[in-house]
């Protein structure tokens, strides 16, 4: 060993023995050098926010409650505000303007998924915008018209025969219904997705809904918990980390065998002869992989079937909360259908139901941190910088929540989606769905289906709450994204014929 060696080892081994004997010291200088190297690294005229200090970044201004947070941001730093979760850089839109010019206006710009931390295959809607990615939403749209709009309605007017008669035998006693409403969706995917009608209560079709669950709510910790953005997190929160994959591997399964039982039948098919939704999209997309093909129906079915039964359970609960409009809702539909079952020729007598829906998600978006997008390159906006790893979140409650947009925001009222006996609401001020090129795909779909849910269930039951669960307003209003709390609730469903 030469002397320069040897004096190195020497000086490493006196500072080991030195921190060590001076452990707080080290840990002090340690995090002064991290924060001072993260400071320097941090890029340059990025929007204002909460300072940042080691590790959590900004992190530490957020609370279990994004409303308040959000409300809070926006006062303090003005429309457009960067925190740092962890070592992630989030930047928030608080305005209609802004919004706009992000999803609409210069949406080409703004248009890459947030992905990496999903537990998928190279999606076919998870793939950065360009000539991939619109080829591909174009596929999916026809074939979402072929096969799901053509075939919805019978579809789901089958599988509410099966749901009214499931609720009838609860005997109007107090049942949470999140099970079996998950279990109709499930059912009617089936059907749609793969041609395969199975019973209400199929075992299969009761796991598969309960994955789609698990995996919804296993990837949504990723996407908003800040303690995974926290560095090592992953060593610490191991378990939570792998389980969306674990669940995914489950799901895929499932969906395998589908793929299987299809790649014997495509031999020498062309698109236009595809049997059924997955089948057309083995023929289109031939350069996909097995597992993209798997992954791509899966994506499909997630919100299909989790977020619908979310958002149907909400619509419940709010008719269940408003007795009057629940009500009002009966007559329309004693006047209309003459007592035989509503279906879509009712729809247009029917208006109240389909704005009920679009109240409910206003006042609940449900899904709005789906709609996060970032640059596909280094940008700006408003003069401050917008790196290309910014994952930017449009706050949907800064336009649904505000007066002069929607007047007496903070009320629930369905009839404010309501001109001249006509359904109407603006485009650019509803976000739920997402707004510009990337919006949901599923929007007629989910609405199709909740109207039909809730004209049959309506049609047949009056639905209330029990008294411990007629709480106030406020408490349905502000329900956080990932707080269940609501879906808790157990409701009655009584005969009324
Ligand atoms: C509860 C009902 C639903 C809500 C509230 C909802 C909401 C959303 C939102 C907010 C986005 C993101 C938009 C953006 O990035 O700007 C989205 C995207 C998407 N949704 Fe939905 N969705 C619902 C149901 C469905 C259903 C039933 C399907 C499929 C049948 C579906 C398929 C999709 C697809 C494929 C995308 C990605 C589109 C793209 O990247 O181009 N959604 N949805
Ligand atoms: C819809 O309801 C009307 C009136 O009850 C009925 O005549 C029609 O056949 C129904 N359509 C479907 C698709 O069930």
């Amino acid at each position: 060993m030469s002397s320069i060696d040897s004096l190195a080892v020497n000086l490493i081994s006196e500072l080991v023995t030195y921190f060590y004997q001076h452990y707080i010291f080290a840990t002090v200088l340690f995090l002064i050098t991290y924060w001072i190297l993260v400071c320097l690294l941090k890029p340059r005229n990025l929007p204002p926010g909460p300072i940042n200090i080691p590790f959590f970044g900004g992190s530490w201004i957020l609370t279990s409650n994004p409303y308040n947070d959000f409300e809070r941001l926006w006062k303090k730093y003005g429309n457009l505000v960067s925190v740092y979760v962890g070592n992630k850089l989030m930047i928030y839109i608080f305005s209609k303007r802004l919004i706009k010019e992000v999803y609409i206006s210069r949406g080409d710009d703004f248009q890459a998924r947030v992905t990496e931390d999903l537990p998928f295959e190279d999606v076919l809607f998870h793939q950065p915008y360009g000539e991939a990615w619109k080829k591909s939403k174009k596929v999916i749209v026809q074939l979402h018209k072929k096969f799901i709009m053509n075939n919805i309605e019978n579809e789901a007017l089958k599988s509410l025969e099966d749901l009214s008669w499931e609720l009838q035998q609860t005997q109007s006693k107090l049942v949470n219904p999140k099970n079996l409403l998950r279990q109709f969706h499930t059912q009617i995917i089936f059907s749609l997705y793969f041609n395969e009608r199975k019973p209400i209560d199929d075992t299969e079709l009761k796991e598969v809904g309960s994955l789609m669950s698990q995996v919804y709510t296993a990837t949504s910790v990723h996407y908003n918990s800040w303690v995974l953005f926290v560095p090592f997190s992953s060593l610490i929160f191991r378990r939570a980390l792998n389980k969306p994959s674990v669940v995914v591997s489950k799901l895929r399964r499932h969906y395998e065998v589908r793929y299987e039982e299809r790649l014997s039948r495509i031999e020498g098919k062309n698109p236009s002869e595809a049997s059924d939704i997955m089948e057309a999209l083995m023929i289109e997309l031939g350069d996909l992989t097995k597992i993209q093909i798997i992954d791509t129906m899966i994506i499909l079915s997630i919100d299909a079937i989790h977020s619908q039964t979310i958002a149907l359970q909400t619509c419940l609960l709010y008719l269940a909360y408003y007795p009057k409009l629940q009500g009002e809702i009966h007559d329309l539909l004693d006047k209309s259908t003459d007592n035989q079952p509503p279906n879509l020729t009712h729809r247009q007598d029917l208006v109240l139901i389909d704005a009920l829906y679009l109240e409910t998600l206003r006042t609940d978006d449900i899904l709005s941190e789906s709609s996060s997008h970032r640059p596909i390159k280094d940008t700006t906006l408003e003069g401050y910088n917008i790196p290309k790893n910014a994952i930017l979140v449009p706050v949907s409650s800064s336009i649904h929540f505000d007066d002069g947009i929607y007047p007496n925001s903070e009320k629930f009222d369905p009839k404010r989606f309501i001109k001249d006996g006509k359904l109407s609401f603006k485009r650019d001020e509803y976000l739920s769905f997402g707004i510009g090129p990337r919006s949901c795909t599923g929007e007629q779909f989910s609405r199709t289906v909740v109207f039909l849910t809730i004209a049959r269930l309506l049609h047949q039951f009056r639905i209330s709450l029990s008294m411990k669960d007629y709480f106030n307003e406020k408490q349905l209003k502000t329900t956080e994204y990932f707080d269940n709390s609501l879906l808790d609730v157990s409701l009655v469903f009584s005969p009324r014929r």
